[in-house]
């Protein structure tokens, strides 16, 4: 099984950890790890190669973190090959370059790189469930159960949740027939989801043959499929193991994520529900949630002199950084820009980084 990482994604809504040069994904946050090594790391369990899809700009930033001793140890950087795109042009275009440079039977494991996911055992049981579907002709998804009305994912219907089920693997997980894929509801939408109990969040992971998403991809949105074989076939070998698509290819290419060019379409879809401490970490309260914390409820940081202060995010590098009498506020110092907010708020900062973008 070969796994194609996503790791195209700029992570604005933790700013000012994630800036364009240094996205989120490749922010050391847990262990002195970053999330993009995590992925590496707990995908080589089950894949035996790595497809790596990003912006030819982070390539040794990549390079670099893949080639650090502890991760080098656990995988083959033989085994790799960098997929690099001059601009992003969302997930649809990614998965499709990849996966025309992959065999057709060739069963892949799409994941994203700024995820986290805290059982292991879980998810690789899920992931193997997953590969034997694929191999039946099915475009997989890993649903998680919802917990609040979120607006920022995608839901999937499954036509019930015990019922219609492919018999597959270990019988731990069930593989669900899905009635649709909606991706990005409107809040109303989104409540009714929670409310009706057959809806998952889609974890934003899939497994399928690379051949059939080029096929249903082909069929749903033909002028992305047609774009991409026409980047493909112009595409351009670095050195082994590093292809680059050519800037105006990449350009030409419709900018559409694979849940709206393709799940929302398909009829062959199913969910595999899945209990793997997933958190796609989207916001500063997502990251508080995940961090260690002291006994007053303060994320742990040598920087943080903490006076009958509690429940605060404090994330400072190089700058000390003193708090009096203050409850859940979340600090993130990164020497030259400074984030102050109140805990609940943080889904406001990608308005900050919308200001920086107008203010050029
Ligand atoms: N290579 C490449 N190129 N990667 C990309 C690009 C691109 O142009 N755009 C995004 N990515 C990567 C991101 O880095 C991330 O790892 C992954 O693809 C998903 O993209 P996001 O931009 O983070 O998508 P999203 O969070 O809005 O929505 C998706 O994930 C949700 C779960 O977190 C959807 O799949 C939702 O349905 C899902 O619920
Ligand atoms: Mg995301």
């Amino acid at each position: 099984m070969t796994n194609i990482i996503l790791c195209g994604g700029s992570g604005t809504r933790l700013w000012p950890i994630s800036r364009t040069l240094m996205p989120k994904q490749f922010v050391k946050l847990f262990n002195d790890k970053s999330l993009f090594q995590l992925t590496v790391e707990r995908n080589a369990k089950a894949c035996d190669h790595q497809f790596i899809v990003s912006n030819a700009e982070q390539y040794f930033l990549a390079l670099d973190q893949l080639e650090e001793p502890g991760i080098h140890s656990t995988f083959n950087i033989q085994h790799s090959t960098f997929l690099l795109e001059p601009v992003g042009r969302n997930t649809a275009p990614a998965i499709a370059l990849a996966c025309l440079n992959i065999d057709a039977e060739e069963i892949v494991l799409v994941t994203p790189s700024d995820h986290l996911i805290k059982n292991e055992t879980a998810y690789l049981e899920a992931v193997s469930t997953a590969k034997l579907a694929a191999e039946e002709g099915n475009l997989v998804t890993f649903g998680i159960e919802p917990t609040y009305p979120e607006t920022g994912f995608g839901y999937i219907e499954a036509k019930s949740r015990d019922s219609e089920k492919l018999e597959v693997g270990s019988g731990k997980f069930s593989v669900l027939d899905v009635r649709k894929f909606h991706e990005k509801p409107n809040a109303e939408t989104a409540q009714k989801y929670l409310d009706a109990g057959n809806y998952y969040w889609n974890s934003g992971m899939f497994c399928f043959k690379a051949g059939l998403f080029l096929d249903e991809l082909k069929k749903y949105a033909p002028e992305i499929y047609e774009a991409c074989l026409e980047a493909y076939e112009n595409e351009q070998e670095i050195t082994q193991g590093q292809l680059r698509i050519r800037h105006e290819d990449m350009m030409a290419i419709p900018d559409e994520s694979i849940d709206y060019a393709v799940m929302e379409k398909s009829d062959k879809v199913k969910v595999i529900p899945c209990d793997i401490g997933w958190s796609d970490l989207g916001s500063f309260d997502a990251l508080y949630d995940e961090l260690e914390k002291d006994e007053n409820g303060n994320t742990l940081n040598d920087n943080h002199i903490s006076l009958d202060s509690k429940n605060n995010l404090v994330i400072a590098d190089d700058r000390t950084i003193a708090t009096i009498d203050v409850e859940g506020l979340m600090i993130v110092d990164t020497g030259d820009a400074l984030l102050v907010s109140k805990k609940g708020s943080s889904q406001k900062v990608k308005e900050v980084v919308k200001h920086l973008k107008e203010k050029g």
